[in-house]
């Protein structure tokens, strides 16, 4: 059977990753792969739970390493159920969020030990990488303007922090982007939606469906 593809999607808070997740879905069939979403932190059961914990706006009194074992926990358990079988049933699997946001969030963004949480990465799974990750890119600025404009959304505990939380977040993005050279690419987010689209479908192409 063919090996599955593990596509990750990654960015600060309001760069709209999920959103051209969905609008991209329908543009990916012409590859021809069974194509399955999911999220972090939640994507099957008992990580949606842990997820609810995590994103409680009451729970103000969470500890930042007990932030990022819950996000770890609920990694492993979505690892497990989730990203394992579809690549092995050879599927086009696309994840919203992944290893990048425990670097970019608890390390950067909270200060915890970045050795600590790249060895609680690869514990929770078991040195698996994606194959490729897409990093949609947004100024801090825009990106909280977004989220204040969408009414939709709820907002969560994260969304409640203070910008200089969010500017660490990005800044932590673009230094993984420097040493993932390979695995990572940078997408500019602040175009219109059908551009960013067409830039993330434009890359996904060239990387795994042509010659
Ligand atoms: P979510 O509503 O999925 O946010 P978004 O739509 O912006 O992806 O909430 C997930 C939040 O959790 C988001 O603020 C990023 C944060 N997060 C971490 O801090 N560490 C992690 O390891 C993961 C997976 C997410």
């Amino acid at each position: 059977m063919e090996k599955g593809i593990f596509i990750t999607f990654e960015g600060p808070d309001g760069a709209g990753k999920t959103s051209v997740l969905q609008d991209l879905l329908p543009q990916l069939e012409q590859f021809g792969r069974e194509i399955v979403t999911t999220r972090e932190p939640g994507g099957v059961a008992i990580a949606e739970s842990i997820r609810k914990v995590i994103l409680d706006p009451q729970n103000i009194a969470m500890d930042d390493k007990t932030e990022l074992l819950l996000y770890i926990a609920a990694r492993r358990q979505h690892l497990k159920e989730r990203i394992l079988p579809a690549l092995e049933k050879g599927q086009l699997l696309l994840v919203d969020r992944f290893i990048d946001s425990s670097v970019a969030y608890q390390g950067f963004g909270r200060g915890l030990n970045a050795a600590d949480i790249d060895w609680l990465n690869d514990f929770a799974t078991d040195g698996l990488k994606p194959d490729l990750t897409l990093y949609f890119d947004i100024n801090v600025e825009e990106g909280l303007a977004r989220i204040a404009r969408n009414k939709d959304r709820d907002v969560d505990r994260l969304d409640m922090e203070t910008v200089d939380m969010h500017e660490r977040v990005r800044q932590g993005y673009l230094s993984i982007l420097e040493k993932e050279v390979q695995r990572m690419v940078k997408i500019d987010a602040s175009q219109p939606l059908e551009a960013v689209v067409a830039d993330a479908l434009a890359v996904i192409k060239k990387r795994f469906f042509e010659e």
